[in-house]
């Protein structure tokens, strides 16, 4: 049995300058408190979402996964906000969608369900990049909601894997066209016929992570020392390249040049591109509109 020391949020170990503010923060008007995640900003910038479920691992069930997309929602329309880092407990990230709400469901409750329809909105309706920061379990739907992400961090030993098989099905959020994508056909196959899992040291090796760290406590000051510099970029920038690249993840290769090149002219109407530009001809520090 795992106890609720073991499952201390991340955020809660950190020093003090880093500890969370409360949602006020964020937006007058969406003022709310969450059962099952914790919200903070912890560095200017930079929102931090803590997924906390701990008695069942972070289990994903439906109320955790409208929180969730009500806390996105909320960081993303917040002027202050520039980046998101998700991230949950030491002993887990999430150990994937709820089993015991979805077994007694039937094929029309699926099918209607939004549970795993609105864990798409990470790619697309959030525009703020946002890092996943993994340590511990990251199993089936808990490894899709991190490979949705703009960046995955990880401890060395997290615990990566898509072992719906081993439930009599498949993976329900992107998990087998992600995983195919990062990993190539015959190695994706492999780890969702068997269920087996694999580390973060292992995911880094392949490429599905960006870095891995030794603690769970290095890798939260890891991911929120990137997001804090990324929010500190002009806003329309980081918008744009988020949008593209993951594009490329949708279209063919002549159409996602295309369509960066459009993008890229695209700013050519933006304020922060005059400003980037006119401070490198003078040798200063731009000074981005955060439009
Ligand atoms: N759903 C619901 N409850 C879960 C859960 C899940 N995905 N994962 C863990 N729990 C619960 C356990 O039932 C247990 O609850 P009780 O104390 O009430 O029994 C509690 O969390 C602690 O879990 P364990 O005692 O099993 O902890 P452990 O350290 O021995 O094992 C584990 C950890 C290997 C992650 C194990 O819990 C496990 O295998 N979990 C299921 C992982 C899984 O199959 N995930 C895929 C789900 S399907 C999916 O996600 C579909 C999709 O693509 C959308």
């Amino acid at each position: 049995m795992n106890t609720l020391r073991s499952f201390r949020p991340l955020a809660s170990r950190l020093q003090p300058s880093t500890l969370p503010r409360t949602v006020r923060q964020f937006s007058a008007t969406t003022t709310r408190s969450y059962e099952y995640l914790l919200l903070s900003e912890p560095r200017p910038g930079v929102g931090q979402v803590t997924l906390n479920r701990p008695k069942v691992l972070n289990a994903l069930c439906t109320p955790l996964i409208n929180e969730l997309n009500t806390a996105l929602d909320t960081l993303n329309s917040s002027p202050t906000i520039g980046a998101i880092v998700l991230t949950g407990s030491e002993k887990a990230f999430a150990a994937g969608a709820d089993i015991k709400e979805m077994a007694p469901l039937t094929f029309s409750e699926a099918y209607t369900t939004s549970f795993i329809e609105s864990w798409s909105r990470l790619t697309t309706q959030i525009k703020k990049p946002i890092i996943a920061a993994v340590s511990g379990h990251a199993l089936g739907g808990g490894c899709e909601l991190a490979m949705m992400c703009d960046i995955l961090y990880c401890t060395e030993s997290a615990n990566f894997g898509q072992p719906e098989i081993k439930l009599g099905t498949i993976p329900g959020a992107g998990g087998s066209q992600r995983l195919t994508r990062a990993l190539g056909k015959s190695k994706a196959m492999e780890l969702i016929l068997t269920g087996n899992s694999f580390s973060g040291v292992e995911a880094e090796r392949w490429g599905l992570a960006a870095r891995t760290f030794p603690t769970s406590e290095a890798l939260v000051e890891g991911a929120l020392a990137t997001a804090e510099r990324v929010a500190g970029y002009s806003r329309v920038a980081v918008q744009a390249a988020k949008e593209v690249v993951n594009k490329s993840q949708d279209l063919s290769l002549r159409d996602g040049v295309e369509y960066e090149r459009r993008v890229f002219h695209g700013l050519f109407g933006s304020k922060d591109q005059k400003v980037g530009m006119k401070a490198f001809a003078e040798k200063k520090k731009p000074e981005w509109t955060h439009e």
